[in-house]
């Protein structure tokens, strides 16, 4: 199987992989399209596809991810929406047993490139998990953690600022601020969720990746995480992975539907629920299968 998904991927046409491990990209390839007339996408992926072992989980994904937008990638349950999430920042590197191929960029720039520092792109593409995770650290360290491995905030004053600048962007500065020497486990689930949205922004990335950020959440708690993405997208590229198509349809500006570890389909959000062009995204959508 492994084999056969190779020798489709180099004849697919958009970048093949060496014996080492690097891609090599094919320059014919052009972005498929831009997000706004003019603007260049922030990520690209073309023909990447994921083993694990011998078992393919991705097949030749190719997506554009629109700069300072929120794409919402939907699918059903073990569609490779987390795989595909964390090619974007090579957590799956940390996977035994898991292969990428195909071609990721970043700003243009491959990803996968080997002379790439994976740190600095983990510092630009941030991440935020599903159940919130904490360090067992002081709110004020689990946000100053980052910033002090960057070499970011050379001295105690700079480091508060970005510690209450971080805090106060998650909307967590009032709740957290009379309590930064306490615990960040101490907090409730919604506020320990800002609190790890809080950690990713405190190092400046320029995209972050949230993997269903609210399904440990009460309504509640995930509305005021919703308004937060509404409000981080002004300067930051979002792209998040869930399972309530209510919620794609309230926070993104574009979604893509996966389905057997294939990207059936993208586009503008909108269109993909009122006027989805595969049955298979129409099927999903309306709540047949999944
Ligand atoms: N570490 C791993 N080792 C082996 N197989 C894996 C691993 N992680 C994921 N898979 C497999 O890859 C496929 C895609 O899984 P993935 O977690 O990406 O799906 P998902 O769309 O995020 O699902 P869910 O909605 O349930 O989170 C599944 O068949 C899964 O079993
Ligand atoms: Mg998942």
């Amino acid at each position: 199987m492994a084999l056969a998904a190779e020798k489709n991927q180099q004849t697919a046409g958009g970048s093949k992989m060496d014996t080492g491990g690097t891609l090599l990209t094919n320059p014919n390839v052009k972005p498929a399209m831009a997000a706004r007339p003019g603007e260049e996408p922030k990520m690209t992926s073309r023909q990447v596809c994921v083993f694990y072992g011998q078992k393919q989980a991705l097949f030749n994904v190719d997506l554009d991810i629109p700069s300072r937008q929120v794409t919402a990638l939907i699918g059903p349950s073990g569609c490779g929406k987390s795989t595909y999430l964390r090619c974007l920042n090579r957590m799956n590197d940390v996977i035994d047993n898991c292969r990428v191929t195909g071609d990721i960029r970043l700003d243009a720039e491959n990803i996968y490139d080997p002379r790439l520092d994976v740190v600095m792109l983990r510092a630009r593409i941030g991440m935020v998990f599903q159940k919130p995770n904490p360090f067992p650290k002081s709110i004020y360290d689990n946000i100053a953690y980052g910033p002090r491995i960057h070499g970011m905030g050379a001295t105690k004053e700079e480091l508060d600022e970005i510690v209450q600048t971080s805090l106060e962007r998650a909307g967590l500065w009032n709740e957290a601020k009379d309590r930064l020497a306490q615990p960040g486990t101490g907090l409730s689930g919604g506020q320990q969720q800002r609190l790890c949205i809080a950690r990713a922004i405190a190092v400046s990335p320029e995209v972050i990746l949230m993997d269903e950020p609210c399904s440990a959440l009460d309504p509640i708690a995930t509305a005021r995480i919703e308004e937060l993405i509404d409000e981080l997208r002004e300067n930051y590229t979002i792209i998040i992975v869930t399972h309530s198509m209510q919620q794609a349809a309230r926070v993104s500006q574009k979604t893509a539907f996966f389905h057997l570890g294939v990207l059936v389909e993208w586009g503008d959000t909108e269109q993909i629920f009122t006027a989805p062009r595969d049955e298979r995204t129409q099927g999903y959508i309306t709540g047949r299968f999944g």
